[in-house]
């Protein structure tokens, strides 16, 4: 089967990798003409684990272009996986997506079946199938599937590859069995539906998750008011099959290209036709005063943060990647400058794309070591494993002050206890292993 896909983001590449894995023949888009070079040269423009190896294993059934025209005319299914940006009022700006639907309508030589990955609002698979159809240049026949992804990144790869299941939303058969075929070599169940159905299955369960995080970041507040642990009532709900274990990590809150953007866009949505998602909205609204309570804890310690040496460990919004967008850094890092304090940030990945928001501002430091050095206080944004696994006696022998404040609980109290320092989490007790006279 000729396959193409437009758009090499996350979603678009990996989607047109995993396709050659299971033996397609696929044409990936972009109108970016040196990130094709790029990837012709099997360079993968996006930090993704196993991306670029599985790319370089496929280099004879995977194919680069800026010419859609070639990649599209005599494909039998197109994918769309370009980004689809919240907009400044919450909506998906979808001008990527009907982009890619003209050059498609403008392109094709023979019947096709157009496959939209893209994240898109509940009724924009029809809403592409009339834009294609009324501009066609070729009388074939252009059927539109919704098949959104669950991919996670950090682990897109193995998302894509063992997905937890397929959803296909068609309004023909005809659709549904060319896509059944695409995916032939997967083992995952299939769930086919219509195309409503299946753009709402997209967002339904990335804001489903998004709520479950921002139940989870309450419950812990309420936690560190009355004196319980997050960490064993989250461990003692999730033993319940149906709540489920995972998704129950309190923290700083959601960030990412994804939670912020569908939470908001399904809100949106709602709105425009005149109902409101309480639960949705909610979900919006913790995660918004989660992702400052660092800063807000550091008030505890300090009435600011003026003259302060500080430490941030950890720039991106999770690990795994380097991606920063909608990190809780991009908050918190302009309040402590704005207080004045010196900051001093770490990232194993993240301080290139970190630097272009702030490239003189911050000081970037290499090593975890050389971000404590004489610190007022340490930040821990990201629970990036090198933080889990730093020996404990190093903040106070680094730090001028050896006060943590830890968005990610990346140690057990236990530990903590034993080295000497304040150690102030989410959700549990605050260990203070400290001369107060010490702290300002
Ligand atoms: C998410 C969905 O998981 C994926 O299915 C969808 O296709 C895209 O959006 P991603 O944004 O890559 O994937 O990251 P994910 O691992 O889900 O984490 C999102 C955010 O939630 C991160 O900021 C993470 O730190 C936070 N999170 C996650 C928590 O705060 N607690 C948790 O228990 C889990």
């Amino acid at each position: 089967m000729k396959i193409s896909v437009a758009g090499t983001g996350y979603v678009g590449l990996v989607t047109g990798v995993c396709l050659a894995e299971n033996d397609h023949d696929v044409t990936c888009v972009d109108i970016e003409s040196h990130k094709v070079a790029l990837m012709k040269s099997g360079i993968s423009p996006i930090y993704e684990p196993g991306l670029e190896e599985l790319m370089n294993n496929n280099m004879d059934r995977l194919h680069f272009t800026t010419d859609y025209k070639a990649a599209y005319k005599d494909a039998d299914v197109i994918f769309i996986g370009v980004g689809t940006p919240e907009k400044s009022d919450g909506s998906a700006n979808l001008s990527y997506v009907y982009g890619v639907a003209e050059q498609i309508a403008a392109s094709i030589e023979k019947d096709c079946v157009v496959v939209v990955k893209s994240t898109v609002p509940i009724g924009t698979n029809d809403k592409i199938e009339n834009l294609i159809k009324s501009q066609l240049k070729h009388d074939v026949k252009v059927y539109v599937a919704s098949n959104p992804e669950f991919l996670s990144q950090g682990t897109a790869v193995k998302d894509t590859l063992h997905t937890s299941r397929i959803v296909i939303g068609v309004e023909e058969e005809v659709a549904g069995e060319r896509l059944k075929e695409v995916y032939k070599n997967f083992d995952a169940p299939i769930v086919v539906t219509n195309r409503k159905s299946a753009e709402m299955i997209k967002y339904a369960s990335n804001d489903f998750l998004a709520l479950k995080i921002s139940f989870i970041n309450e419950i812990a507040n309420l936690c560190e008011i009355i004196g319980a642990d997050i960490e064993d009532v989250a461990r003692g709900m999730g033993h319940d099959s149906r709540i489920g274990n995972k998704f129950l990590n309190a923290g700083i809150g959601y960030g990412g290209s994804c939670f912020p953007k569908d939470t908001k866009a399904l809100h949106w949505l709602a709105n425009f036709h005149d109902y409101e998602l309480k639960t949705v909205k909610a979900a919006i609204d913790v995660n918004e005063n989660q992702k400052l309570k660092l800063i807000k804890k550091s008030r505890k310690y300090f009435d600011n943060l003026k003259g302060l040496n500080v430490a941030v460990l950890g720039l991106t919004f999770k690990p795994g990647t380097d991606d920063l967008r909608e990190a809780p850094t991009l908050v918190n890092i302009p309040l402590m400058l704005e207080d004045g304090a010196n900051v001093r940030a770490w990232d194993p990945i993240g301080i290139d794309n970190f630097k272009k928001v702030h490239p003189e501002d911050v000081t970037y430091c290499y090593s975890i070591e050389e971000t404590l050095k004489d610190a007022d206080v340490c930040f821990i944004f990201t629970e990036w494993d090198q933080v889990k696994h730093f020996d404990l006696a190093n903040y106070s022998k680094l730090m001028k002050n050896p006060i943590v404040i830890d968005g990610r609980n990346c140690y057990d109290l236990e530990s903590v206890k034993s080295a000497t320092m304040v150690y102030d989490s989410i959700g549990r007790e605050t260990i203070h292993n400290l001369e107060v006279s010490l702290i300002q």
